[in-house]
């Protein structure tokens, strides 16, 4: 290639590299010099999806479901998700509201590239799912990141939302329960965002509840749409099968929401992927349709997985973690580490710092919370078994023991 010809566009210069990319790729290097590296990082469920979802697929190719696919997504799995937000959230929807797309994530970037002009505000509530960042920055708008503390659970509050809104807003995403945290809003909480962006009728709400099926404690979940049904049409439900149904490798992901915003959402569709794999919808909706024993099953492990990450890690001097109310992943305070020096002599410096310590010397690869703009934190998936959790967290144990500290 001509050395002068620079190939990659303006638009991708601010994406950088991700840490969680990182993390991945260092791990996937150490195991290839042959080191027992355990990976935390990695956020999909462990278990195979079930059998009937399985077989759904098998019957539609076998009947010749093996052609373009309606953009926007088939008839029956549309109906499917229309049966799903009646059935679980009580939210009304009609056909024409939904869209299918490959996976969650293409229904959000399809949802800001139909809606964002250069240089409008998307507010993400920070500890907040890195892509979201990435995505607004390859469309040309501003991400304004909202930071919530630990004291806050990591949840916005109405006063800091409230503070934040500017005439340039155009969105606002929430994420509960939350990729890195598992934290969720009570009903409260919900009412309280809902009567603040009542206020500023220029602010759409994106809520991503793709993980509306793992919460904990017999907390019920609530969606944002059902909690403030007088936001319903500035409200963009982003939702899946990946999470609930272990279908992460499927590729189906729905939103649901403003009409007008949905056909534009399918028209950006329409010129990049068209519909979603016909035969992958097949199996999303024999997920919706079916037996929901897995889903029970699957939150239940991860509640007992969560119990084991947090009675572990709180009893490790300098760690902190209160326990998530949802999702599968513990997000970990490492404050007290920042400044510690290792035994020859290097001083960790941050949270990135941190996770390439844990990777060097306990060979357990997590990502550092800079990956979900809050620090110092480190985010460790807990979507694995039990063995490999015990023996990660023996690990990390050991390494921090190593470091000296002054806060401790
Ligand atoms: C908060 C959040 N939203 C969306 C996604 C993407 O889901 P999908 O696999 O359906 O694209 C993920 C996946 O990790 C996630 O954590």
């Amino acid at each position: 290639m001509n050395k002068s010809l620079n190939p990659v566009s303006s638009r991708l210069v601010p994406i950088k590299p991700s840490a969680s990319a990182w993390v991945s790729q260092a791990a996937k290097a150490l195991k290839a010099q042959g080191h027992d590296v355990i990976d935390m990082g990695l956020g999909e469920p462990d278990f195979d999806t079930p059998e009937h979802i399985v077989q759904a697929a098998h019957a539609a190719a076998k009947a010749g479901q093996t052609r373009y696919p309606p953009t926007s997504g088939t008839v029956e799995l549309k109906r499917a998700v229309v049966e799903k937000f009646k059935r679980e959230n009580d939210l009304d929807y009609s056909s024409s509201q939904i869209i299918v797309s490959n996976g969650a994530k293409q229904v959000i970037f399809n949802a800001l590239m139909a809606s964002l002009e250069d240089d409008q505000e998307v507010l993400l509530c920070a500890p907040y799912f890195g892509q979201y960042k990435d995505m607004v920055l390859i469309l040309g708008g501003k991400p304004v990141e909202l930071p919530c503390s630990a004291d806050d659970k990591f949840l916005v509050t109405a006063s800091a939302l409230d503070k934040a809104i500017k005439d340039k807003t155009r969105w606002i995403i929430l994420n509960a329960p939350s990729n890195p945290t598992g934290a969720l809003y009570s009903l409260n909480e919900l009412k309280a965002i809902g009567n603040v962006l009542e206020r500023h009728s220029h602010v759409m709400v994106m809520a991503d509840e793709i993980y509306e099926h793992i919460v904990f404690d017999d907390q019920k979940f609530l969606s944002f749409a059902a909690a403030n049904p007088q936001l319903k049409d500035r409200t963009l439900l982003v939702n899946g099968v990946s999470k609930a149904y272990a279908m992460t490798g499927w590729r189906i992901g729905y939103g649901a929401g403003n009409k007008e915003l949905i056909e534009a959402m399918v028209k950006v569709q329409s010129q990049i992927s068209s519909g979603a794999c016909s035969i992958a919808q097949a199996a999303a909706a024999a997920a919706l349709n079916g037996p929901q024993d897995s889903v029970e099953r699957f939150r239940l492990a991860f509640e007992r997985r969560r119990d084991l990450v947090v009675s572990r890690i709180q009893t490790i001097d300098g760690l902190t973690l209160d326990p998530p109310g949802g999702a599968f992943y513990a997000f970990v305070g490492c404050e007290a580490f920042v400044g510690a020096a290792t035994r020859d002599g290097k001083i960790i410096e941050d949270d990135t710092q941190f996770t390439q310590y844990l990777l060097e010397d306990a060979k357990v690869a997590a990502v550092a919370g800079s990956a979900y703009g809050l620090s110092p934190f480190f985010r460790l998936s807990t979507a694995t078994s039990d063995d490999i959790l015990n023996q990660a967290i023996d690990r990390i144990a050991e390494s921090l023991a190593k470091l000296t500290t002054q806060k401790r």
